[in-house]
């Protein structure tokens, strides 16, 4: 099963030390109550770092009123009740001796996950989504709508580093309003965020630059992209070559991001045709920046959603892949999502050989465990 000592090193991103080399990946819980995060997430994020997660990447929060579905327990990262609340929970994770960024997010014309198909109040670059042979029909936003979001993600990053957080992640992943702009699909736009594929990202460059004038040189800031989109459309592949996928990257790279989370499924798939480098793996090689693994690490399955949805996934101790990948230099830091919620003493089970203790993931996990 092979050596994971290398994984259980620290490193720096940025100038925050992380102890090992592992990571919770972001994972929305529904916990919140009108978007103050619950008391139990003090304790469900502490847990996670007492049971050796180098990293923990929050689920996404809302950056804004209107973001995301607040009623339906997302946690909101601005106005006084939620920011203190969130507060507390950056410094029961340090008390653990664990790091702690937050997961910032804005689902644009996915706010109802492609159920609400008419609704101007949804904003997103051109103002449509398409959802099974349909599509959502929102509002395209205005160059007003485009600075108030900025100012919102630079505002929510400024709120993370007064509050002690060690970072935060831009949720640039799986269809959500920064993907929208990244896509091809759901950018149609003539400005200046629309065109190519280096083009549309300047939305996500704008609002990196302006984190980064907030916050100052040396706090860390992470970017999640993904070639698959959500709801359902994991086998898209938007950047189709190496070499879009740089186009895509660098202007991202150039804007004063510290890591790339490259969200897969399964991070052993190869990105391309041709070699066995995954997302992660090209990104990796064609910015050098730090670089995130993700997608079934220590488990059977991969997580789907819906009625299909995979409802259990038994634990995998066979790392010998992942060992090989990161000892190549493929990837820095892996997520682990699912496994960490089975089990949130993962890294240190792992570390200590203790398999047997792992247990399953199944849906009915994903509810009540805390
Ligand atoms: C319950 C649940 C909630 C999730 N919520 C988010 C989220 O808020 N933001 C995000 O970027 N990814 C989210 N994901 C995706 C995970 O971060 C991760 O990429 C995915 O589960 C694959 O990792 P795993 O196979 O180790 O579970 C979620 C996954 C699960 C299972």
């Amino acid at each position: 099963m092979g050596d994971l000592a290398g994984l259980f090193t620290p490193m720096t991103v940025n100038e925050v030390l992380l102890q090992n080399r592992f990571v919770m990946a972001p994972m929305t819980r529904g916990f919140a109550q009108a978007g103050v995060p619950s008391g139990r997430s003090v304790e469900y994020y502490a847990r996670r770092a007492r049971g050796g997660v180098g990293l923990i990447i929050t689920e996404g929060a809302a950056i804004c009123p209107g973001a995301c579905l607040v009623e339906q327990g997302i946690p909101a990262f601005y106005g006084e009740a939620a920011l203190t609340q969130w507060g507390h929970i950056a410094q029961a994770v340090h008390q653990e001796g664990g790091r702690i960024m937050v997961q910032l997010w804005h689902t644009g014309l996915l706010r109802a996950m492609g159920r609400t198909r008419n609704d101007p109040t949804l904003l997103g670059p051109s103002g449509h989504f398409p959802v099974d042979g349909g599509a959502v029909a929102g509002t395209a936003m205005s160059q007003s709508d485009i600075d108030a979001t900025i100012e919102a993600y630079a505002a929510a990053a400024a709120a993370a580093q007064r509050l002690g957080f060690d970072g935060v992640q831009l949720h640039g992943a799986h269809g959500y309003l920064i993907d929208q702009f990244f896509w091809s699909e759901t950018n149609n736009r003539t400005d200046r965020y629309g065109g190519d594929v280096a083009e549309r990202t300047r939305f996500c460059v704008e609002i990196v630059q302006e984190m980064r004038r907030r916050v100052g040189p040396f706090f860390p800031i992470g970017l999640r992209f993904s070639q698959w989109k959500l709801p359902g459309n994991y086998d898209i592949r938007p950047m189709t070559t190496a070499s879009e996928l740089e186009r895509f990257l660098i202007p991202l790279a150039d804007s004063g991001i510290d890591f790339f989370d490259c969200s897969t499924r399964r991070y052993w798939e190869p990105a391309y045709p041709g070699t066995d480098l995954t997302l992660a793996g090209w990104t990796k090689k064609l910015t050098s920046l730090t670089t995130v693994t993700v997608g079934s690490v220590g488990l059977s399955g991969p997580l789907t959603t819906g009625p299909g949805g995979h409802p259990s996934a038994s634990p995998d101790t066979d790392f010998t892949a992942l060992i090989r990948m990161f000892e190549r230099g493929d990837f820095d830091l892996v997520a682990i999502g699912r496994a960490l919620l089975a089990n949130p003493a993962w890294p240190k089970r792992v570390r200590d050989g203790v398999f047997g203790a792992l247990r399953a993931y199944s849906l009915h996990t994903k509810s009540v465990l805390h």
